[in-house]
């Protein structure tokens, strides 16, 4: 089926209000286990890297892995990046190929610079014809380098129209009470702000911090309006799990059980969102 763009595959999950699974995929591993999941499911998936990962596989070792996966599979898959903090990062993501790419500007020291810049990214990627994921508010729980972790702040619904008109971003990302990484209590939805965000813009909107909701809360946000659900603790979780499940296992075998695990992982997501048997 080849390589899509996410705008592509959000484009056919916003006519048909359904949800599409983006998963980090720093290694090969990783990439085989979501594509399988895809293949599998019948379902289009977003498969890609972040800025944070790059230690972990490098944009020149990592993307053609993706966009050679990508081509070769039995469904629509798309290749992005997912927060993007650095200028320098997104123009390289940009040369590398990626169909898209997020700018994460929530760190930046007022609301204007993060306008500011998402509007200056937005207008070169899309000369480029390459698709700009923002964020507005902060979902939280993801580390900067010195180890200072984001603060979750909702998303306004004002803002929310008022940032889309002002940048031109293609995609945005919103805090409705979702946080990255493991929960330290149960996550309490704000619906009704999803509800006044989906009313006020009308670019695909992407939830992020997957990892741990319940299946109430995917159909709950995806009947919501939410497009894209990024989801990648639970899968290295399930990884973990394999890797630990078994210590006097052969170094490959204990690898190509964790990507059965993160495989069976992700394919439950595909079911939840919606996007299974849409490929
Ligand atoms: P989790 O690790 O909480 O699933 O969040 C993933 C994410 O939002 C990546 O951008």
């Amino acid at each position: 089926m080849a390589l899509y763009t996410m705008k592509e595959l959000l484009q056919d999950a916003q006519e048909k209000k359904y949800g599409v699974g983006f998963f980090n995929t720093f290694n090969m591993d990783m990439v085989r286990a979501v594509i399988r999941a895809a293949e599998e499911s019948s379902s289009p998936v977003i498969i890609g890297t972040a800025e944070v990962l790059l230690k972990y596989g490098s944009f020149d070792m990592i993307t053609p892995v993706m966009l050679e996966a990508a081509r070769r599979s039995k469904v629509p898959v798309a290749v992005h990046l997912d927060h993007g903090y650095s200028y320098d990062v997104i123009m390289q993501a940009l040369r590398w190929g990626y169909g898209s790419v997020m700018y994460d500007g929530t760190r930046e020291a007022d609301h204007a610079d993060n306008v500011r810049n998402s509007a200056q990214l937005a207008r070169t990627c899309h000369a480029m014809g390459v698709g700009l994921e923002c964020e507005l508010g902060s979902v939280g729980g993801l580390a900067d380098a010195a180890g200072k972790v984001d603060q979750m702040a909702y998303t306004d619904p004002n803002d929310a129209r008022d940032f889309i008109e002002k940048t031109n971003a293609d995609f945005l990302a919103v805090s409705i009470g979702t946080q990255h990484g493991v929960y330290k209590a149960t996550p309490k939805l704000d619906l009704n702000r999803l509800a006044e965000i989906h009313a006020a813009v009308d670019v695909p909107l992407v939830l992020h911090g997957g990892s741990g909701l319940s299946d109430d809360d995917f159909r709950n946000t995806i009947s919501g309006g939410i497009r894209k659900v990024n989801v990648y603790t639970d899968i290295i979780l399930a990884a973990k799990a394999a890797i630990h499940a078994d210590g006097d296992e052969a170094y490959g075998d204990a690898l190509l059980r964790a990507q059965d695990a993160m495989k069976e992982a992700t394919a439950v997501k595909l079911q939840l969102f919606g996007s299974a048997g849409r490929a």
